[in-house]
């Protein structure tokens, strides 16, 4: 796998990958503030949900380092202020709360300002490693699954750019690829911000893997005529009945997987499981501008003033997902009445 590292932390430094910039060009970013951390998430320079946590978090060490030098009550007034900032840069991804909750946990008890700082920096450097680790897992699992099939469909980018390396649903064929294993993978183009076409063929293309792209409203005939033998996406908060928020899209997909009778996986790792919620219900959908249906490539492609509903996500009943793939293993729909022993997280943690 030839993929650039999507996120660096060199020297006090966070780099990135600018996503937006991809396929044409390979750019890496230096984000030196909070501020610059949080417009990178809103304008999907660093996307995905995984990624998301891992910058947030070195976002909330980079801001904490401007604190220093302040009085202890007085950093955790600001750092509280960052938090609260950087959690509301976008709403449905819960990895991005997840990621500053246990940042804050952890300076609760500090003894010191540069206390904090350190383990701050610590924290935010050890989600960054143990994603690595956790796509891996997801990817052997899910590869193990897929082992008798090769013809597989996926939307938007749950890869190697979106995570600490692998991705979840594209780490089986990242990983496939490394073992000789020969997928054709179906790449949804994922309208309006095209992270299938933009980011998954590239990356994909990375890797050697057979990948073919086809426009969103293709799904059915290509299931059909190209006899897709299974689908395999990511997610960005999984409720504890199973119910799954993930690109939108994702819900046609998981119907049309059980009209034709092939499996629909759910790849993903366990912070990316709120356990607060009870159902899919309970899912703040994330709703971006206009101009992102309302313009391709800058050029209007609608009247002017047209109402538009853009939902960045939608949410899967668990009933429609076959199985949920896991770093902790493979949950059975049949086991989602069990989700939170499984996954071995209790609500809020
Ligand atoms: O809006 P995006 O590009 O951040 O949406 C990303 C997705 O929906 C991914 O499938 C999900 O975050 C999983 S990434 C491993």
């Amino acid at each position: 796998m030839s993929i650039p590292t999507p996120i660096k932390w060199e020297n006090d430094n966070l780099i990135i990958l600018d996503q937006q910039q991809l396929p044409h060009e390979i750019v890496y970013i230096t984000l030196e503030t909070i501020e610059d951390v949080f417009d990178a998430i809103v304008t999907l320079k660093v996307r995905g949900a995984p990624a998301i946590g891992i910058a947030a978090a070195y976002g909330l060490a980079l801001a904490a380092k401007k604190h220093d030098g302040r009085l202890l009550e007085s950093f955790h007034l600001r750092l509280h202020e960052d938090y609260l900032y950087l959690a509301g840069s976008r709403p449905t991804a819960v990895n991005l709360f997840w990621a500053l909750d246990r940042l804050m946990n952890k300076v609760e008890a500090v003894e010191s300002v540069l206390e904090a700082i350190a383990l701050l920096e610590k924290e935010a450097v050890a989600i960054h490693e143990e994603d690595e680790k956790t796509c891996e897992q997801i990817g052997n699992y899910a590869l193990s699954l897929l082992n008798d099939k090769t013809r597989v469909m996926t939307i938007c980018n749950a890869g190697t750019i979106a995570t600490a390396k692998y991705g979840t649903a594209l780490a089986p064929f990242h990983i496939g690829a490394e073992k000789g294993k020969k997928f054709e993978v179906y790449a949804c183009e994922t309208r309006p911000v095209l992270q299938g076409s933009r980011l998954t063929v590239w990356e994909l293309q990375q890797s050697d893997v057979d990948v073919t792209l086809i426009t969103d409203s293709m799904a059915a005939h290509t299931i059909q005529a190209k006899g897709v033998e299974a689908i395999i996406v990511g997610a960005d908060r999984i409720a504890e009945n199973g119910d799954t928020a993930n690109k939108i899209g994702t819900l046609n997909l998981a119907i049309l997987a059980k009209e034709y009778g092939i499996p629909f996986y759910v790849a993903a790792p366990t912070t990316t499981f709120d356990l607060t919620i009870e159902s899919g219900k309970g899912i703040p959908i994330e709703e971006r501008k206009a101009e992102e249906i309302t313009t391709i490539a800058g050029q209007s492609v609608a009247p002017e003033g047209t109402k538009v509903f853009n939902p960045a996500f939608d949410v899967t009943p668990s009933a429609l997902i076959t199985a949920i793939i896991t770093e902790k293993g493979i949950v059975n729909q049949a086991d989602y009445i069990n989700i939170k022993s499984l996954v071995g997280r209790q609500a809020g943690e």
